[in-house]
């Protein structure tokens, strides 16, 4: 694995079900032969709609699951099927931010507490002086003081709870953080706040983040690569700005186009998303999207699209053409017109926009003190 790339994922494959004689349940094939990179301190998304396996991927990434097929690579090492020591070193390495802030903090538990239960485990080297003094160096990074250490998850609101798991995520030192939809629980004006955290964060301790998320207006302003998943595929990766500047899989278009954004007289738009998400039990043969897609052909019914490098023979898609960046899975993206509104309609989204004009209006009136903080003492 070359140095830059910390995480890379191969035909990675997670099926459920089926095994019992007497059940027969459905085999649900929730990812499908994802293939995927993350590089160093980058900060990577993950979208797609509810159902279409972004917390089974993330769960094959960190090792919580394993897969039935394909590989994961991990800082150099093949994590797919790791277990004792290997598995407690890579708890330590890779963590977890969860969606929802009230269930993953336990009650009973002071914050302190939380905080100090992976310092325990990871570092014992700490005295309980030192590991006191990091507790408090913790909570100052994500925004809170050391006197929250002494009060119960209940004390606070959704959005530092949300600070709180973020903090007992970076206990351990990690070397990526992977959060599954770390702000879809929050209430719209806090999110800004905690996207803003985690962005300081990656920044300031050199953090690789993966964020999964079906709100793309949430992964544009924090994210430098994005991957757009349907139904256990990955139909499309590239920059953010490419994905959302120049979308080029019908399915990535249709989500654009379900962002609220103002409309330009007589400008296109892709056309929104109709229809449900078949179940995973039974995917469509072919291209997985074709019962949604108003460009499907006949070949599209048998033969799977391929993700491969978009090259539209322009001197800037050559990186593409040559490289990693862009790609895209489906037989006719060349055919398939650029909505003309992408470049615009995805940086300026209304719910971002008001999101943020909430956060600066909270940072003016003097509620908020967000910038993260490097953790000072000696550990
Ligand atoms: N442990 C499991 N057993 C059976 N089916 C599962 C399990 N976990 C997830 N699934 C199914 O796999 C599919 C993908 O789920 P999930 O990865 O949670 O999607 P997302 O996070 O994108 O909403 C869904 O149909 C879900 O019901
Ligand atoms: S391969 Fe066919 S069905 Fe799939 S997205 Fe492309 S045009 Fe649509
Ligand atoms: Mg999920």
């Amino acid at each position: 694995m070359s140095g830059d790339l910390i995480l890379r994922a191969s035909g990675l494959t997670k099926r459920f079900g089926g095994g019992g004689f007497l059940t027969r349940a459905p085999v649900v094939q929730a990812v499908d032969d994802v293939s995927l990179e993350v590089r160093r301190g980058e900060t990577f998304a993950i979208v797609g709609e509810s159902g279409c396996g972004k917390s089974t991927l993330a769960r094959l990434l960190m090792r919580l699951l394993e897969p039935t097929a394909g590989q994961v690579v991990f800082d150099g090492e093949d994590i797919s099927h790791a277990a004792g020591p290997d598995l407690t070193r890579l708890r330590r390495d890779m963590q977890f931010i969860f969606q929802d802030p009230f269930s993953s903090l336990n009650p009973r538990m002071t914050v302190g507490k939380l905080i100090g239960e992976p310092l325990e485990v990871h570092r014992p080297d700490l005295t309980a002086r030192e590991r006191r003094a990091k507790i408090g160096d913790l909570l100052r990074t994500v925004g809170l003081t050391d006197a929250h250490a002494n009060r119960y998850p209940h004390e606070f609101s959704g959005g530092q709870r949300q600070r709180i798991g973020i903090a007992r995520a970076l206990a351990s030192g990690p070397k990526l953080v992977i959060g599954d939809e770390p702000v879809s629980a929050l209430d719209v004006s806090i999110q800004a706040q905690v996207i803003n955290l985690m962005g300081d964060l990656s920044r300031d301790l050199g953090l690789t983040l993966v964020i999964i998320a079906h709100d793309l207006g949430v992964i544009r302003h924090m994210s430098d690569r994005v991957a757009v998943m349907y139904l256990g595929r990955i139909v499309e990766t590239g920059t953010a700005a490419e994905v959302f500047d120049s979308p080029r899989h019908p399915y990535t278009q249709a989500l654009l186009a379900s962002i609220p954004a103002p409309r330009v007289e007589g400008e296109g738009r892709a056309p929104q998303l109709s229809g449900e998400m078949p179940s995973p039990t039974a995917p469509p043969p072919g291209c997985r999207f074709h019962t949604r897609c108003p460009f499907a052909g006949p070949e599209c019914r048998n033969s799977v699209p391929e993700l491969a490098p978009v090259d539209t023979g322009e001197v800037g898609s050559r990186k593409a053409a040559t490289g990693t960046d862009h790609r895209v899975a489906c037989h006719h993206w060349r055919e398939i017109p650029l909505p003309a509104g992408a470049a615009r309609s995805a940086p300026h989204s209304e719910p971002v926009e008001a999101r943020f004009a909430l956060y600066r209006a909270a940072i003016e009136g003097g509620q908020v003190v967000l910038k993260a903080r490097v953790p000072t003492a000696a550990t």
